[in-house]
């Protein structure tokens, strides 16, 4: 496993297991075990997700010290206050059955963030969160939080992948040092993801699928990946993709397959935005 450290000196995994859209207690239990057993080290959660307890459990019962397990969380946006923030941290440590959680990040940059993010500050002071980040930040948001805050964000986790490559968005998460780390490495399969001919090609020469390509482009570009999967074998492929290497040859053709756009949400849509806001 490779690590990035975080600009407050945490060290976190360059490759993680997401477990969104796993609702069931022993499904998501189960995978996430199945993660921890193939080796994974980091855990990507949410408060949104209904799934910390399966967490915290799997966890627990793998056996492995808690320290060796790097932990993230995201409150929603109907906790965004500067109490709010604080009293859903308490609740993922109750559901997750840790003292503490090795990053949190606010889920949206919307609503209440400010007074968030000042509750989050606290919790961080206080031991109870180890780093704290962001989630879905764009560029000209991102860069007006880190010229707020009196913490930086450690994280900013955002959609990217082959088709939504996020350049800019890269950029300024270098200028603050701020560490990117990609959801969705995968477009959640849109676009023939799998079988993509520019993937399938490129890890062909490499004995790899076009998953592990795709993961193997954001890590040479410095991007912590959280793939998701229910899947045993898929989990551990998405494992496999520190033996080989991608030459410039390879990043540029990918590089060619930015749309600039998520096809998975849109929020610069009105409709989105009241849509985020009505959960939880
Ligand atoms: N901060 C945010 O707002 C936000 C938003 C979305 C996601 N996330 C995080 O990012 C994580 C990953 O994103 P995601 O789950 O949305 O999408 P994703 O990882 O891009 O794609 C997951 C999909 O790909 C399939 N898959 C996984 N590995 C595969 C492989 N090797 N071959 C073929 N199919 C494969 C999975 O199917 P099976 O499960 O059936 O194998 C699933 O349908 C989430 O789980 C969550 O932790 C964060």
């Amino acid at each position: 496993m490779e690590y990035v450290t975080l600009s407050n000196g945490v060290r976190m995994p360059m490759l993680g297991f997401g477990v969104f859209q796993i609702p069931d207690h022993e499904e998501a239990k189960r995978a996430v075990r199945t993660a921890l057993d193939a080796g994974y080290r980091l855990i990507d959660t949410a408060q949104a997700y209904g799934n910390e307890r399966a967490v915290g459990e799997a966890v627990r019962e793998s056996g492995i010290p808690r320290e060796e397990v790097f932990i993230t969380s995201k409150i929603w946006l109907s906790d965004f206050s500067f109490e709010g923030a604080q009293a859903a941290t308490e609740r993922t440590l109750e559901r997750l059955g840790s003292e503490y959680v090795d990053l949190m990040l606010l889920h949206q940059p919307m609503g209440d963030y400010i007074g968030a993010w000042r509750g989050l500050e606290k919790m961080l002071a206080a031991g109870k969160v180890r780093a704290i980040g962001m989630a879905n930040c764009y560029p000209h948001v991102l860069a007006d939080l880190c010229e707020t805050f009196a913490v930086r964000p450690m994280v900013n986790q955002v959609e990217m992948h082959p088709f939504f490559q996020q350049g800019r968005n890269l950029e300024t998460m270098r200028f603050y040092g701020v560490v990117p780390e990609a959801w969705a490495p995968f477009d959640e399969g849109k676009r023939n993801f799998f079988w993509d001919p520019v993937l399938t090609s490129i890890g062909r020469k490499y004995g790899k699928s076009a998953a592990q390509v795709a993961l193997r482009w954001n890590l040479q570009r410095g991007v912590v990946v959280i793939p998701k999967s229910v899947h045993a074998e898929r989990i551990r492929e998405n494992l496999d993709v520190f033996d080989f290497a991608l030459t410039d040859e390879d990043m540029a053709a990918i590089a060619a397959m930015d749309l600039g756009r998520s096809e998975i949400v849109d929020h610069f849509d009105p409709q989105w935005i009241r849509f985020l806001h009505s959960i939880g």
